[in-house]
């Protein structure tokens, strides 16, 4: 094979931090080549969850073929492969999971001799919004919602983050997830109740939406028991109600708060992130509250939103320009944050 020429600002990304084994190449932190994503759906669904052991076996039999199919798809497919530079998400995440991404990203970028730069996995999230519209305005709040994680941040310029507010208790993808395993709909939740819930009256039943009086911290454990209490008492209630209903609560109370950011911090923009962000009543919710402040929102692709290896390497490429490489001494930390600006 003959090698590739060197593509400026090309950086090859990998995502390993839960159950999908990512890669792909965006250049400089803007135009995606490439975006391969495998999921491990189908080796959990019969656990009913991730498991955590399966999973970081999973990316060791994946992370190859993965990567070889995000450079080859980005037209790179020679060694080296002429990319800039290697970024991997080193949390927060599985131990186990986390480990074989960033091994593998350490040892190709020695092998390739490019740098090697650490990502946080929720900055990354944070990126996704930018990658697709790179010319919003700042102060950004952003509402972060995936299966680990509800934060609520302002952004006022890419790496500077003010923490408004986050979850006390589960996040928000939690609760989908622990409402659907409950109520039959399998693993992973939050894409089954968002299908059935457009079946279902969201105003068969009234669950709590906790937290309001408080500006900005969120609280989902209370909502998963009600829904439990609600149909043990109930057997019979259409699954569809109880889910449309579910989903109208967990909506109301996260847009709610979001507003009331976008509002306190005068923002420029609103935009969702994380898995969540692909549930369809949220975005159809955030939109409107968009178009009642006159403020734009920025709603990732779903495809953006859900763990991916795109956002990695746009938020790769900028802490690469701003903070140099990362040395290759970087731990994984399956509790890391974001980084908070004073
Ligand atoms: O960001 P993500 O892919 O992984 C983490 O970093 O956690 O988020 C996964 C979470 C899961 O809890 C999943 O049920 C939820 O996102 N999710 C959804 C939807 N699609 C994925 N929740 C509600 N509606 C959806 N359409
Ligand atoms: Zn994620």
């Amino acid at each position: 094979m003959t090698e590739a020429p060197a593509i400026e600002g090309a950086v090859l990304g990998i995502e390993t931090s839960c159950d999908e084994t990512a890669a792909s190449v965006v250049v400089a932190g803007r135009t995606v080549l490439s975006s391969v994503v495998s999921s491990q759906v189908d080796l959990h669904a019969r656990y009913g969850g991730v498991v955590p052991e399966v999973a970081g076996r999973a990316h060791i039999d994946l992370f190859t073929q993965v990567v070889a199919d995000a450079l080859e798809q980005a037209g790179l497919a020679a060694v080296p492969p002429g990319v800039e530079a290697v970024a991997a998400t080193c949390g927060p995440g599985l131990i186990g999971s986390l480990l074989v991404g960033l091994s593998g990203a350490k040892a190709l970028s020695m092998a390739w001799d490019v740098p090697f730069v650490g990502v946080n996995h929720l900055e990354a999230h944070l990126f996704a919004s930018l990658l697709e519209s790179p010319d919003l305005g700042w102060p950004l709040v952003v509402l972060l919602v995936s299966g680990g994680h509800t934060v609520l941040v302002e952004m006022t310029a890419p790496g500077r983050y003010r923490l408004l507010g986050q979850t006390i208790d589960d996040a928000a993808g939690e609760a989908y997830d622990k409402v659907a395993r409950y109520l039959g709909l399998g693993y992973p939740g939050g894409p089954a109740i968002d299908a059935i819930a457009g079946a279902g009256d969201p105003t068969a039943f009234s669950f709590p939406r906790a937290l309001m009086d408080e500006p900005y911290d969120f609280s989902f454990s209370g909502l998963k028991t009600s829904v439990v209490r609600t149909v043990e008492r109930q057997p019979d209630a259409s699954v569809a109600d109880v889910a449309a209903s579910f989903q109208e609560a967990v909506a109301d109370v996260l847009v709610a708060k979001a507003r009331r950011a976008v509002l306190d911090t005068s923002a420029k923009g609103l935009a969702l992130a994380g898995g969540v962000a692909a549930n369809s009543l949220l975005r159809r919710r955030t939109a409107e509250v968009g178009e009642e402040l006159g403020v734009p929102t920025y709603l990732p692709s779903r495809a953006m939103c859900t763990d991916n290896a795109a956002m990695v390497a746009a938020a790769g490429w900028w802490r690469l320009t701003h903070d140099g490489p990362s040395p290759l001494t970087l731990a994984a930390d399956p509790n890391l944050f974001l980084p908070l600006s004073a």
